[in-house]
């Protein structure tokens, strides 16, 4: 079997080797899927994308004319997936629903330290011989109230460990879920959330109602210097509006690994080159921002079941079996 990896880095194509199980000959390339490149997947039986692949109609159209009629995403989200074109065309897309909760909610509450503390700061004024703490006064974790929005693998491998830092947790979640609520978690609304939360973090998937929730009146409902996380998927939140309440300290803390718009930045080295992307310009200027570039799955752990589960998914396929990861 044929399959051709988009979007892929060198440390794809190894965990990809070293974790399938069976013969599959991988052609990997570091170009984004799109309907300019789809054609370099001429020949194989299959795709293997990522978040950011392009899977609009336009290109599902142009790989069922190449004959490849299977999709394996190495991701849990499919937001970038038209599902319904796919059904049409006779597309069978596949994904990894779950590889690593733990390694994402990690990544959140690394998120939350690294800002309530200040680690950001302390780093680059320790290497500087700069041992002073002016600056940099944080505060507990301890008792403060968390809202978490989405309370599925992710939120509910989140919500365990800000239970062990003593958070009192909110929740939001048309599907409820025990677990979370044997933690003494309480399901409220999201206007109640927005109210009474200190710190709120996303971990709702992005669909059409859940695109731009954070906006002008969600955040006006908010506590004045909240915390906001999102490892979700970027336009969870509408940039613009968030920049807005940065500046008048509605927000006091930002912590992103998603951005709306960073199919054009993220898993590239950029360094060397100047970034026109204005808003996101604009949010690295502020101290209490912090980005990471859609790094929260990135654990050895992550990625070896990555590996395994996409590997699984295509050898039901070329089976004629289901793996159960169908979309
Ligand atoms: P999941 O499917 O287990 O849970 C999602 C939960 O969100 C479900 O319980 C669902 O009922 C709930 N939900 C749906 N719409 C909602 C809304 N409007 N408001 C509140 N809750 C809502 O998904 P999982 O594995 O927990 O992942 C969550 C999201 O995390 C994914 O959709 C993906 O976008 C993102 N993700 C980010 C990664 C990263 O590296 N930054 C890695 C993996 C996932």
């Amino acid at each position: 079997m044929k399959v051709t990896v988009f979007s892929s880095q060198a440390y794809d194509e190894k965990a990809l080797r070293q974790h399938s199980p069976i013969d599959i000959n991988w052609q990997f390339l570091p170009q984004k899927l799109d309907a300019l490149t789809a054609i370099a997947a001429k020949g194989s039986d299959a795709v293997c994308v990522f978040v950011n692949d392009d899977l609009s109609e336009a290109v599902l159209t142009q790989l069922a004319g190449l004959g490849i009629f299977a999709v394996a995403l190495r991701c849990a989200g499919f937001n970038n997936v038209d599902l319904q074109a796919a059904k049409k065309l006779g597309v069978r897309v596949m994904r990894v629903p779950a590889y690593s909760p733990q390694a994402v909610a990690e990544h959140t509450t690394g998120m939350m330290l690294c800002l309530s503390r200040k680690f950001h700061k302390a780093y680059n004024r320790t290497r500087d011989n700069n041992f002073d703490l002016n600056g940099l006064l944080g505060f507990n974790l301890y008792g403060k109230t968390v809202g978490l929005i989405g309370t599925g693998r992710i939120g509910v491998a989140t919500a365990r460990i800000l239970h062990g830092f003593g958070c009192t947790l909110l929740c939001v979640d048309p599907v409820k879920n025990d677990e979370v609520s044997a933690l003494g978690a309480r399901y409220v609304s999201l206007a109640e959330l927005y109210r009474q939360s200190d710190i709120i973090s996303l971990h709702c998937p992005l669909t059409p109602q859940s695109h731009h929730m954070i906006n002008d009146t969600a955040l006006q409902q908010m506590k004045d210097g909240v915390m906001l996380i999102n490892t979700s998927r970027g336009a969870l939140i509408d940039t613009k509006a968030v920049i807005a309440a940065l500046k008048t300290a509605k927000i006091g803390y930002l912590g992103l690994d998603v951005y709306e718009q960073e199919a054009d930045l993220f898993f590239k080295d950029l360094s060397d080159k100047v970034i026109a992307d204005e808003i996101f310009q604009r949010l690295l200027t502020f101290p209490n921002v912090l980005i990471t570039g859609h790094q929260a799955f990135f654990t050895e752990e992550a990625l070896a079941q990555i590996s395994r589960i996409t590997a699984d998914n295509l050898l039901a396929y070329t089976q004629n079996k289901k793996s159960g990861n169908e979309l």
